[in-house]
């Protein structure tokens, strides 16, 4: 059974997840595919729940034509139900899933978002921009379209 439900996940669910879920949405919607799944973002923590995506993520993400309107929240027991895959940024955020997975089934939902990369493949995680520059967001934008354009061809 091929996957249908993906969650992004990073820390704050305010920069890389929330960029991760609108480059996919933009794919899914490019390929006439975007009825079959669900797309959805969420972050370990919750000081940023109910925000917009950070105004410089938004911003660089207007410039390559995105626009994202998702609301930050926080991962919850059930999306490991609802989802089959839910994909870490970095370590840190794999970890942390794996500790929250309530089953092996569970912790088998999770992968690592670099791994679907066919560029990037020297890159093993999608880097935090929170406290960089402007060179750090388009990096996150330039992984994350490649990532996400072989997750769609893994799954489609
Ligand atoms: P994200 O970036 O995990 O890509 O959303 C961060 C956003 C906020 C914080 C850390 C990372 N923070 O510490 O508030």
């Amino acid at each position: 059974m091929k996957p249908r439900k993906i969650l992004f996940v990073c820390l704050g669910n305010i920069c890389r997840s929330p960029m991760a879920e609108g480059v996919m949405l933009r794919l899914l919607r490019e390929a006439h595919l975007e009825n079959q799944f669900t797309v959805d973002s969420a972050g370990m923590h919750s000081y940023h729940q109910g925000e917009l995506p950070d105004a410089r993520m938004r911003s660089h993400a207007a410039r390559r034509g995105y626009s994202l309107t998702h609301r930050s929240r926080p991962v919850r027991a059930a999306d490991f139900e609802r989802f089959d895959l839910i994909i870490g940024m970095d370590d840190s955020n794999i970890a942390a899933l794996k500790e929250r997975a309530a089953s092996l089934e569970e912790v088998a939902k999770i992968r690592r978002m670099t791994d679907y990369c066919t560029l990037y493949t020297d890159a093993d995680y999608v880097p935090d921009p929170y406290y960089g520059g402007a060179s750090g967001f388009e990096y996150v934008i330039n992984l994350l379209e490649d990532a996400c354009a072989g997750l769609l061809e893994e799954i489609r």
